[in-house]
């Protein structure tokens, strides 16, 4: 199941998880591999260290998530999109969809993008011989024949992409219904899901189309980076143009910072920006720009498995639970606790903060 995971992960380095001769950033039950030198001469006391505090949050996150959060009434379908590439969009969909899960949820993903990347990041299995969303786009394939289970995350499961998909834009050109078959496969899916999380590809093309037909949230991550704006209009004209024709449900619910570093001060002035141009729509939680995020991928996990205690891994933890409670109109609600020891959460007020893993 993770063979391509492998295929994608850094070969040079066989020891799967956080390294253990780096610096000691998160806490993780991993053994040293023998005859990697790991001794510190001075270790701080694990309830002292920053790092220790933050993962007792996460593990208390985890063991409490359940009865904590919410559920929602009916199964929410949000559609993780922007035209632009690597703003996170991935990254954001297999993160919160495994956060949401460990929160108790039952979550399904669909990756949408003929990259894969959000099948391989949950060590799902997708060279072009499996059933794929391809499938079930172009030849109404049931969902339930492609969903798979992710390993060792409870309650979650992913509708792969294969390469196939690529020509699917195509295909679906001359198909009947061509804006509309995720949504009809959607509401012939029998499994109870609280969620359902949709990564789009980096166009605005027929897939994401059907995925904004199919869904009545917009999830739209930005990357805290010069230019953030830039083409949004385009998405959100898309969307205006969809509800108006084809989906009146649709509306953009929720805009995630991504990537937020909290040593420039370009990365506090896009949050500002963002946040007074959208308002109520942007999560109090930043996501941080952090080195454990991005290796996760690697390894076939999302940064909850990968590294429970790193920022990264708190920051959707907190993200998942603002998106929940706001799905029962909880907007106000108190951020003491968690978010309050997350770099880049509340990013108006934490501008000096150093990212996670560039120290
Ligand atoms: N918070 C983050 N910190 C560090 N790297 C990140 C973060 N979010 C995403 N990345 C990296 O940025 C790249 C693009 O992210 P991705 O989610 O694939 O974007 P998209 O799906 O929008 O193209 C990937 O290599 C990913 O690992
Ligand atoms: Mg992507």
């Amino acid at each position: 199941m993770r063979s391509d995971a492998n295929i994608a992960g850094p070969m040079a380095d066989p020891v799967p998880g956080p390294r253990a001769a780096e610096p000691y950033r998160g806490v993780t039950s991993e053994t040293p591999p023998p005859g990697v030198d790991v001794s510190r001469e001075t270790p701080a006391p694990l309830d002292n260290a920053p790092i220790g505090r933050a993962a007792q949050i996460a593990v208390a996150a985890l063991g409490q998530a359940a009865e904590n959060l919410p559920r929602p009434e009916q199964t929410r379908v949000m559609v993780v999109a922007n035209q632009k590439g690597g703003v996170g969009k991935t990254t954001t969909t297999v993160n919160l969809a495994a956060s949401l899960a460990l929160h108790g949820a039952r979550v399904l993903v669909i990756d949408l993008d003929p990259q894969g990347n959000a099948s391989t990041a949950l060590g799902i299995d997708h060279h072009s011989e499996v059933p794929s969303v391809y499938d079930v786009l172009v030849d109404s394939k049931p969902l339930s024949e492609v969903v798979q289970p992710v390993p060792d995350v409870e309650g979650l499961f992913c509708a792969p992409a294969t390469i196939d998909l690529a020509g699917a834009e195509i295909e679906l050109v001359s198909l009947v219904a061509r804006e509309s078959r995720l949504e009809r496969a959607i509401q012939a899916y029998e499994q109870p899901l609280d969620y359902i999380l949709i990564d789009c590809p980096p166009s605005l093309g027929l897939l994401t189309v059907n995925a904004l037909v199919a869904g009545a949230e917009v999830l739209i991550p930005i990357q805290c980076e010069y230019y953030a704006l830039e083409g949004l209009g385009q998405l959100l004209r898309n969307v205006e143009l969809v509800r108006g024709h084809l989906n009146p449900r649709l509306h953009v619910s929720t805009i995630l910072l991504t990537m937020y570093d909290g040593r420039t001060r370009l990365a506090s002035q896009v949050a500002d920006e963002v946040r007074s141009h959208f308002g109520n729509e942007v999560l109090r939680t930043c996501i941080p720009r952090s080195v454990r995020i991005s290796e996760a991928p690697s390894y076939g996990q999302t940064v909850l498995t990968y590294d429970p205690g790193s920022s990264g891994s708190l920051s959707y933890l907190e993200a998942a639970r603002e998106i929940a409670l706001r799905g029962v109109g909880v907007t106000h609600e108190d951020h003491e606790g968690v978010s309050a020891h997350l770099p880049g959460a509340n990013a108006q007020h934490e501008q000096h903060g150093r990212p996670e893993g560039t120290q």
